[in-house]
């Protein structure tokens, strides 16, 4: 398998069918759409994407606030490829090119859906931080922080 992933930096052009894979998991959400990923594209600090025998199963997102502070903004691995190891390389691969010394957050819903999500947060070293009431409007979210070695 090692050799059919490739994870380069994204494109514009991958945003469409990123945006079909992360639907899935978000089929409600009003805010999610082709041109939102275009805006956090066109802002981001490091973003890439994820094939696997040449079709897109992922990507990550990465947009700065007040330095010293990242976001993973956006960030997906296809509901069919899950647990394979995939968002762990996405993962590694954009955190390097955080600068050390810098915080990296993340929101995340706090249902079930999104129960994977957080374990997958926890083993990429990031600690529950709090969680924001209505954050995503009907949902709360639950934020984790790790700082960059
Ligand atoms: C969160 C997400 C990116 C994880 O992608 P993934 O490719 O499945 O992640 P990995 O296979 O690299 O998993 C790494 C670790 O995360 C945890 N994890 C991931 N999926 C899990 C699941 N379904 N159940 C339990 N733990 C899980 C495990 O600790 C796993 O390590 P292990 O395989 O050694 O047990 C994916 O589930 C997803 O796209 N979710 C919806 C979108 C989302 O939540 N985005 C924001 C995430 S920051």
């Amino acid at each position: 398998m090692e050799e059919a992933i490739e994870i380069r930096p994204l494109k514009r052009k991958e945003l469409g069918d990123l945006y079909l894979i992360a639907k899935v998991y978000y089929p409600t959400e009003p805010w999610l759409s082709e041109q939102y990923l275009a805006g956090l594209e066109a802002r981001a600090v490091t973003a890439y994407s994820l094939r696997w025998s040449g079709r897109l199963i992922g990507g990550i997102i990465i947009t700065a606030d007040k330095r010293p502070n990242h976001w993973i903004d956006f960030m997906v691995v296809d509901r069919n490829m899950v647990k394979r190891g995939m968002g762990e390389r996405l993962f590694l691969m954009a955190e390097r090119d955080l600068e050390s010394g810098s915080m990296l957050w993340h929101a995340t819903h706090d249902t079930k859906t999104f129960a994977p999500s957080k374990k997958f947060l926890i083993k990429m070293g990031m600690e529950q931080r709090g969680s924001l009431k209505g954050w995503f409007g009907r949902t709360d979210a639950v934020v984790y922080a790790k700082r960059i070695r």
